[in-house]
Order: structure tokens, then C-alpha cells, then sequence
């Protein structure tokens, strides 16, 4: 099991891509922190990896509170006495466009899913060196690699910001064997995802721009966050990964 002896934490984890990815890492034999603030749906995703076998917990965090992340490392110190794996996943999307975009719902982007990363990072960092290193996983998206026609421009401003935030990190602490790369999604089948679709010209324009013709699954997504927490992963850093089925290569 590629990830065994390794400790994650995963933010955003009570549903959705997040609740994927922790699934994966427990069943890759990782100790997983599934991390949210949201607490029954996370409590529950914690429950169900424990009742498949795997090493999990939930613990509350709200990724804008510096002070949420210094308890949540104190007790990872505490309790498992190492950190390996970070991904911070967790984040929000206003679709309004700067035209009409309200001042405090940017605010709101920008603590979430910008701040909260960095804030991350900051305190995982001291832990991983202590560790003998880490991996860091940031989940941007296409956005965060070009300007995206269906998708208003907080969230690229903010999925961008994710993007080189992961290089700045990959080359200041490699010399502490901390790699820092960041993972690319193209829109993933979510419940969301198939209630939009219910409109057929919305499923012809999302599905026409992906070469592979499909969505992203919550599976293809959780792949490379594995491949990438992983030891396979161990020459990869300041990586921007596309998992977008060729969406950005054209
Ligand atoms: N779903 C897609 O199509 C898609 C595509 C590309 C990238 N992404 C990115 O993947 C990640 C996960 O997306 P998803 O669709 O699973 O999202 P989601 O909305 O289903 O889940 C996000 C989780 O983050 C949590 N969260 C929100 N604010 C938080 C905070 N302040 N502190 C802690 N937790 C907080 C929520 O409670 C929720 O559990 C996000 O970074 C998103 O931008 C998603």
C-alpha cells in the first residue's frame, strides 16, 4: 500500500472531491484527518472510512481561521507525532461576474480559497520538516490555468493565485523534501453537475470542449492526488497536473 505509515490531511473532506480523495488515501493505507467545517456530513465520511477498514478521524477546521490550523497541527504533533501529506481542497465558488460581483462574496473566495491554502501550508510546513519532509497537494482547476468562457473571474483570480502559490512552495522547501504541486480539474460528475445537464445545449457546451468527450470523475481526480501524495511521486514538484482530459491542451 503506497501511502502505509503516512499521515493526511485533507480539508474540504466531508463531501464531494474531498471525501473522494480521503477514501482513497485510507484505502492506499494512509491515517486520514478527514478536515471541514461542516461537521456531521464530515463526521460522517470519517465514519465510513473506519467502517471500511481504514484509519480515519474527523476534525473541524475552518481553513480561514489561522487559529483552527494551529490547534488542528498541535494535535496532529500530539496524537500521531508527524505530518506527510497535506491537501487543501476545501473551497467555494460565487458565480458572479465582475461586473456584479458583491465585495464581501469576493472577500469570501479569496479567504477560502486562497488564505486558507496559504494558511495551511504555513503551519503544516514546520511539521513536515520534522517528518523528514512531505507532500502538498493543492486543488485548483482548469480555471487556474486559463481563462475559462463558462466560469466567472473570482474564481479564476483565485484557482490561479493556488497555482503559482504551489511552485513559490515547491522551490523554497525542497530543500526540506517538501514537494508542493497542484492538480487541475476539469468539471467533475457531481450531483450539481447532472442537474445542470438536465438542459441539454448546457451538457452539449460542457461535454464539446473536453477532448476525451466525458466529465472528470471523483475516481480520476483521486488518482493523482494519490500518485502525487505518494513516494512514486518523489521527483514531481512545482507540478501544475491537468486532470481535464486534454481541455487545456489545445
Ligand atoms: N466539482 C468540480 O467540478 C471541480 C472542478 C475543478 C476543481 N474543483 C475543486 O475541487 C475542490 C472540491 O470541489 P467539490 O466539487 O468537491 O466541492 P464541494 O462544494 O462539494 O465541497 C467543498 C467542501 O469544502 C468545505 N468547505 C467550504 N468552506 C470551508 C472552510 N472555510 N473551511 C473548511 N471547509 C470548507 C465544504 O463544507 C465542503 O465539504 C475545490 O477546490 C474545487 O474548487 C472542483
Amino acid at each position: 500500500m503506497k501511502l502505509e505509515n503516512k499521515v493526511a490531511i485533507i480539508t474540504g473532506a466531508a463531501q464531494g472531491l474531498g471525501a473522494a480523495i480521503a477514501q482513497r488515501f485510507a484505502q492506499d493505507g494512509a491515517t486520514v484527518l478527514v478536515c471541514d467545517m461542516n461537521v456531521e456530513p464530515g463526521t460522517a465520511t470519517a465514519a465510513g472510512i473506519v467502517d471500511a477498514g481504514g484509519k480515519a478521524c474527523f476534525r473541524k477546521l475552518d481553513v480561514t481561521r489561522e487559529a483552527d490550523w494551529i490547534s488542528l497541527m498541535e494535535s496532529v504533533r500530539n496524537e500521531f507525532g508527524r505530518l506527510d501529506i497535506l491537501v487543501n481542497n476545501a473551497a467555494i465558488n460565487i458565480r458572479e461576474t465582475i461586473e456584479v460581483m458583491q465585495e464581501k462574496n469576493l472577500d469570501a473566495m479569496l479567504a477560502v480559497n486562497v488564505k486558507g491554502p496559504f494558511l495551511g501550508i504555513k503551519h503544516a510546513i514546520p511539521l513536515m520538516r520534522a517528518s523528514g519532509g512531505g507532500s502538498i497537494i493543492n486543488m485548483s482547476s482548469i480555471c487556474g490555468l486559463v481563462g475559462h468562457k463558462f466560469t466567472p473571474e473570482a474564481y479564476t483570480v483565485t484557482k490561479g493565485a493556488l497555482t503559482l502559490m504551489t511552485k513559490t512552495i515547491g522551490v523554497r522547501y525542497a530543500k526540506d523534501n517538501i514537494r508542493c504541486n497542484s492538480i487541475h480539474p476539469s468539471t467533475v460528475n457531481t450531483p450539481l453537475v447532472q442537474e445542470l445537464f438536465k438542459d441539454p445545449e448546457r451538457k452539449k457546451e460542457r461535454l464539446g470542449e473536453v477532448p476525451l468527450g466525458r466529465l472528470a470523475t471523483v475516481q480520476d481526480v483521486a488518482n493523482s492526488a494519490a500518485f502525487l501524495a505518494s513516494d512514486e511521486a518523489a521527483f514531481l514538484n512545482g507540478v501544475a497536473l491537468p486532470v481535464d482530459g486534454g481541455l487545456v491542451a489545445y
